[in-house]
């Protein structure tokens, strides 16, 4: 099922992108701040808050922390809140505080979430995600390191091969062919569980060397049957389970997939192959892709800096002809508006800096001239006071 971007394209794009997207429009100019509008859906601004894990949950369920969290960056102004990676099976958490939607349960405090999300003018969307060999790891603030007895917390982990993540991780059993079924059912029966709770944007994790991922890379996938070898084996797990989501998606709704775009390291993934990747879920109807990196292998060479995925956004915008997402170290409004007028990306991705402050789209609403859209209870008090 592959539908056209809501903005379709046109021949002379003012800024040389040819993703289809807003940016082929000659008139008006898109920046950072103009709305957005994918499928049956508009977003306000191009300012989203990124999947980002707590690691506070209990059993999986949402609480009165995720509410919190999530929806003041909603209250601060951003287009679309990302819920953090949640699990579609239990083994299938990063840690024992991993949100997960498993069950039919944990259908309702999500669901709460979202109700508040999109009561303040913001789109709810949810992460979903299997970790594969990198599940069953302790808490980041106590080392993070894999837990290898169920004794210490610990559960076993599956992978494509049995190629543990690094000297101190649990080794993965591989996934046989039963087992890679179960893994598509449990991302089917956990988008059907999302869109139960009211999410509009259901976003695929194949990025940062979880399950997805791990099918991808050569460094990860030793595999010798259908699902490892050939660039065309590797993409079959994660094609599977996009077409599968796909097709449970409303055609109205969005449908994101996050990459790492290259592990950084020789002889691995690469944004090459990322751009044959993007390209296969264009063709599937997936909507955006949400370019990451890294997160595969420990001793990567990450060039970390300002905006460094970036480029990596924009060779797969260029080149695979679908609208992307930029994160990783974008901070500042003046250069996620670059990001947007340049046509790098359709949407700019935030995290830590959200975290540090959650009113940021509200002060870039200021910085780039326009009035901040506050919420009513404080908008007027917060005018008064200025003048
Ligand atoms: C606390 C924390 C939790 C994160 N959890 C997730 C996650 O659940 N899913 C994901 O894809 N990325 C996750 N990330 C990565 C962020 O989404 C983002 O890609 C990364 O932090 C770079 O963006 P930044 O420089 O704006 O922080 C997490 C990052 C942080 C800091």
């Amino acid at each position: 099922m592959t539908a056209p971007l809501a903005d379709s394209t046109s021949a002379n794009a003012p800024h040389g992108c040819p993703a289809g997207s807003d940016h082929d429009r000659e008139v008006p100019e898109i920046d950072l701040l103009s709305p957005l509008t994918i499928r049956g859906v508009r977003f306000r601004n191009r300012i989203a808050m990124a999947p980002m894990c707590q690691y506070v949950a209990r059993d999986g369920f949402a609480d009165d922390w995720h509410l919190v969290h999530l929806g003041s960056r909603a209250a601060g102004g951003v287009s679309l809140v990302v819920v953090e990676a949640t699990a579609v099976t239990a083994d299938g958490r990063i840690t024992a505080g991993d949100l997960g939607i498993w069950s039919e349960a944990h259908i309702e405090p999500l669901a709460r979430i979202v109700r508040f999300v999109e009561s303040q003018g913001a789109v709810a969307g949810i992460q979903l995600a299997h970790a594969g060999r990198k599940a069953s790891s302790d808490l980041p603030w106590k080392g993070g390191a894999g837990l290898l007895t169920p004794e210490a917390g610990g559960w076993p982990v599956v992978g494509p091969s049995a190629l543990p993540f690094d000297d101190g991780s649990p080794t993965p059993s591989a996934l046989d062919k039963a087992g890679i079924d179960g893994v598509v059912a449990a991302f089917e029966a956990a988008t059907r569980r999302a869109l139960a709770a009211g999410f509009r944007v259901i976003e695929i994790h194949s990025a940062h060397g979880y399950l997805l991922h791990e099918f991808l890379s050569p460094l990860s996938n030793r595999r010798t049957d259908d699902y490892g070898g050939s660039l065309e084996n590797r993409l079959r797990l994660p094609l599977r389970v996009a077409e599968a989501v796909r097709r449970i998606v409303p055609a109205e709704l969005p449908f994101f997939v996050r990459i790492s775009a290259t592990d950084w390291t020789d002889d691995g993934w690469d944004v090459d192959q990322s751009v044959v990747y993007a390209r296969r879920l264009k063709e599937l109807g997936v909507d955006l892709i949400d370019v990451s990196s890294g997160g595969l292998v420990p001793k990567a060479r990450i060039p970390v800096g300002k905006g460094y995925q970036v480029p990596l956004a924009r060779k797969i915008r260029d080149e695979a002809g679908i609208a992307t997402g930029a994160v990783g170290l974008i901070t500042e409004a003046g250069h996620a508006n670059e990001i947007v007028t340049g046509g790098d990306a359709d949407l700019v991705f935030l995290a830590r800096e959200l975290l540090r402050e959650p009113y940021w789209a509200l002060k870039a609403q200021q910085e780039l001239g326009a009035e901040p859209a506050w919420p009513i209870s404080y908008g007027y008090a917060v005018k008064r006071r200025a003048k």
